[in-house]
């Protein structure tokens, strides 16, 4: 007989018969003459209810199983007689792999996040953090279906490269030598080098090539900012397409939102549940206007003015020129606009050196996406595709031409526009589950000052 998952049990609700699972005691009830035990195998949120009795060989052991044992059971699958579930297993075997001692950290009651968070190798036999990464997995694959049903071709960028994408100077540098030493000539790659901020830069020339394409993969940064958003590990999903300009690239991200949101919503139906009723009353609401509404979009400029205008005292003052703080993006976000939202064409000042200059002089092609809770999403822009403006952009950012010579090689060999953005994964995933805090949606997060497991 083969063996099969719980979630093939609830998935297909006319199995009877013989099965066979393997999974974790959750709870056990003793009666007299027999025993319910609860069985979790992390395929699904459901529990199986076993029903093992005295006649079973080893019932002495069963009777006496803990919370967190591992077992493996076969039975017949019936339907239940009982109260709370359509079916139970009548076990006529039940085998036992290891019996858990009593301090289990993991005991029916409710955990807080931040004690789970201590024992991350542990949380994820919870409801809650099995329903997130079983979550995280769909996700993934969602993203990969909605660009290969779209034609878009997914590209492995490098993890160690040699560049800054952003130029924020937040790096981890990659070494090979035992003390650390200046002179990077004498390293591995005979030159200094760091773990990527983005797969940007190289996507860019896959577009340039292919077309349409995307990155999704892990990305780095030695940002000191302790905030519930920002990990020093995360993923980011970058798509990167040619022909494209800034609205054409609003509106890759807009479709690219609401097709997630919506097959998210349908296809973890029983995890979502969980979230939308025990994390975020709101979160039913939330996602829907995502998919019903139309996105709204404004420029810096006019976000600024709107900012100012609002009669709110912020922290920190609104002021042209100055990037938006997270107060600022969520108040246009959760407060103004009640919905996701566009703000494009910020300062040339505040924005890396690739994004496309505007007529005006004063500002580039750039638009981030501000959703409620969360604040920033998505950044993205239309790429400078003009040579003599690139280079005069990079010379202004004290970039130096010479390490970025191959990137600016695409701009003499058939330049065309082109625009692509970053969603943060992890970001997203707080915001379709009403998670808090980013520690709370990676598997084994990666924080200043925190490194265990
Ligand atoms: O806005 P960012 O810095 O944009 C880029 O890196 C571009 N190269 C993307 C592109 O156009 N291809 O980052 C993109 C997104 C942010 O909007 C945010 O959601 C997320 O990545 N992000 C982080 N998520 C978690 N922790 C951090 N430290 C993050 N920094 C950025
Ligand atoms: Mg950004």
């Amino acid at each position: 007989m083969k063996r099969i998952k719980i979630q093939d049990i609830f998935s297909s609700p006319n199995t009877t018969g013989e099965v066979w699972i393997k999974g974790w005691v959750r709870t056990l009830r003793n009666a007299k003459t027999f025993s319910f035990i609860e069985v979790n195998d992390g395929s699904c949120l459901k529990n199986i209810q076993v029903l093992a009795d005295e006649t079973l060989a080893n019932y002495d052991d069963i009777k006496s199983l803990t919370t967190g044992s591992s077992v493996s059971v076969r039975g017949n699958l019936v339907e239940s007689p009982g109260e709370g579930q359509d079916v139970e297993v009548q076990a006529h075997d039940i085998s036992i792999y290891q019996k858990a001692p009593e301090n289990y950290p993991l005991q029916k009651k409710r955990h807080t996040d931040e004690f789970l968070r201590t024992i991350a190798h542990l949380r994820p036999r919870s409801n809650k953090y099995g329903a997130m990464f079983r979550i995280r997995s769909k996700v993934s694959m969602m993203i990969h279906q909605y660009f290969q049903d779209r034609g878009f071709y997914y590209i492995h960028t490098p993890i160690i490269t040699g560049s800054d994408c952003e130029g924020a100077g937040e790096m981890f540098r990659v070494s090979s030598l035992k003390e650390p030493s200046a002179d990077a000539s004498r390293d591995f790659f005979g030159k200094e080098t760091n773990l990527t901020v983005s797969g940007q830069l190289s996507a860019e020339m896959f577009a340039l090539g292919l077309g349409d394409v995307y990155t999704f993969g892990p990305t780095f940064r030695a940002e000191n900012s302790n905030t519930s958003r920002h990990a020093a590990e995360f993923w980011m999903v970058e798509p990167e397409m040619a022909f494209c300009d800034l609205n054409g690239n609003m509106d890759v991200v807009e479709e690219f939102l609401k097709y997630l949101v919506r097959e998210y919503m349908d296809r973890c139906a029983e995890d979502y549940s969980l979230f939308s009723r025990f994390v975020d009353k709101d979160l039913d609401n939330t996602l829907q206007t995502v998919v019903s509404s139309e996105f709204a979009r404004l420029s810096y400029t006019d976000a600024v003015d709107l900012l100012e205008k609002s009669g709110r005292t912020f922290e920190y003052p609104v002021s042209w020129g100055s990037d938006l703080q997270s107060e600022h993006e969520r108040f246009l976000a959760e407060d103004y606009f009640k919905k996701p939202v566009f703000i494009t064409h910020y300062p040339k000042t505040i924005k890396p050196f690739y994004m496309r200059l505007d007529d005006n002089d004063r500002t580039v092609a750039a638009m981030d996406l501000l959703v409620p809770k969360i604040g920033e999403l998505v950044g993205g822009s239309q790429r400078e595709e003009r040579l003599d403006i690139l280079e005069k952009r990079m010379n202004e950012m004290n970039l130096s031409e010479k390490d970025y010579w191959w990137y600016l090689e695409s701009r003499k060999f058939g330049s065309a526009p082109h625009s692509g953005f970053g969603l943060g994964f992890e970001r997203f995933l707080m915001f379709i589950t009403g998670v808090s805090n980013i520690r709370d949606v990676i598997p084994f997060p990666r924080t200043p000052g925190h490194i265990e497991f």
